[in-house]
């Protein structure tokens, strides 16, 4: 019985000095201490040793299973440590994973600037909805009933009287309506017409309108104001002027054009927005008191502007969320 424990443990030193991993390892756990493994066995003949060599032999047996044990222990132990150091090892010399970060698109930039130039010219930022009524787009502004901008040809009706806003001078409307002057606000918005889509249209655009009413508002002041603006947005050095022009809603009207010189091209005239002192019959029409109360209103149109401003010459790039385009600004 004793040579049989000495050589079980003899075999089982040598079969560990192939045990190099976790797999290994267990393998040689099973075949001497599972149920049915090598030591089991052993253990399991000691009922058929005799008598007086029991102790000796139990005693052997114990002491090849202890040790056993705390070999498998062990190893177990430090396999198991070794793994986590490398799971967990960090090779500094790996390069960085580049993250994706998204832009702003370069009309939303816009409008942030063209914002951010008139709030600091006192101006407030309101809104109004794109679903607009025809009083508000059209009645209210001024429009005659038989005006060629409420023809099917440019305004997209919903109903006989509901519309998507050809333009954001309903919201001038609205304003007036709910709130007394002095008022002093921008209104930035999407609008639609029914167009046909080319390089130069597109069936929606943005506008930003600008109204001012006050007690002892000039023509002066619009022109001095939209003239900061344009130094301010296409820097010091900008051409402009300004040209009579007629809108329903204002009276004198005009429109200010800049000098644009696209690279290898020659330059010219560039119309940028509308403007004019708010017409009387629109203040009656909102319910403010127009001997005396004066207003000025302007609006312009923004994918224009940007476009100038970037050089960019087809308008349908700026609706094709193409990234390869989107990403360069
Ligand atoms: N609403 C005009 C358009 O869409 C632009 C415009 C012109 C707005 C003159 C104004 C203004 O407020 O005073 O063409």
């Amino acid at each position: 019985m004793l040579d049989k424990i000495d050589s079980a443990r003899k075999n089982f030193d040598e079969a560990l000095t192939k045990v190099n991993d976790l797999t290994s390892l267990e393998e040689l756990r099973i075949k001497y201490l599972s149920r049915k493994g090598i030591i089991t066995q052993i253990v399991d003949s000691l009922k058929d040793v005799p008598k007086e060599e029991k102790p000796a032999a139990g005693k052997a047996v114990n002491e090849l299973k202890n040790y056993t044990n705390r070999i498998f222990d062990d190893l177990k132990k430090s396999f198991e440590s070794e793994k986590k150091k490398s799971d967990s090892f960090i090779d500094l010399t790996l390069p960085g994973r580049e993250r994706v970060i998204g832009s702003k698109h370069i009309i939303t930039q816009t409008l942030d600037e063209i914002k951010d130039i008139f709030k600091g010219l006192g101006f407030s930022v309101y809104e109004g909805p794109e679903l607009e009524n025809d009083y508000n787009n059209f009645t209210a502004l001024n429009f005659p009933a038989d005006h060629p901008a409420r023809d099917m040809q440019d305004t997209f009706f919903v109903t006989e009287d509901f519309l998507l806003r050809t333009h954001t001078s309903p919201v001038q409307v609205r304003l007036m309506t709910s709130k007394k002057p002095p008022l002093r606000a921008l209104m930035p918005g999407k609008v639609y017409r029914n167009e046909a889509v080319s390089a130069k249209s597109y069936c929606l655009f943005h506008q930003v309108e600008g109204l001012v009413v006050d007690t002892d508002v000039t023509f002066a002041e619009l022109k001095g104001t939209l003239v900061a603006f344009v130094k301010q947005f296409f820097g010091k050095s900008v051409q402009y002027r300004f040209r009579p022009s007629f809108f329903p809603f204002t009276e004198p009207s005009a429109e200010m054009d800049i000098w644009w010189e696209p690279k290898g091209k020659e330059g010219r005239w560039m119309e940028i927005l509308g403007c004019g002192m708010v017409d009387p019959n629109v203040l009656e029409n909102v319910g403010i008191d127009s001997e005396k109360y004066i207003g000025y209103a302007f609006g312009m149109g923004i994918e224009r502007t940007a476009m100038r401003k970037y050089g960019i010459d087809d308008i349908r790039i700026l609706f094709d969320n193409d990234k390869r385009f989107l990403t360069q600004f």
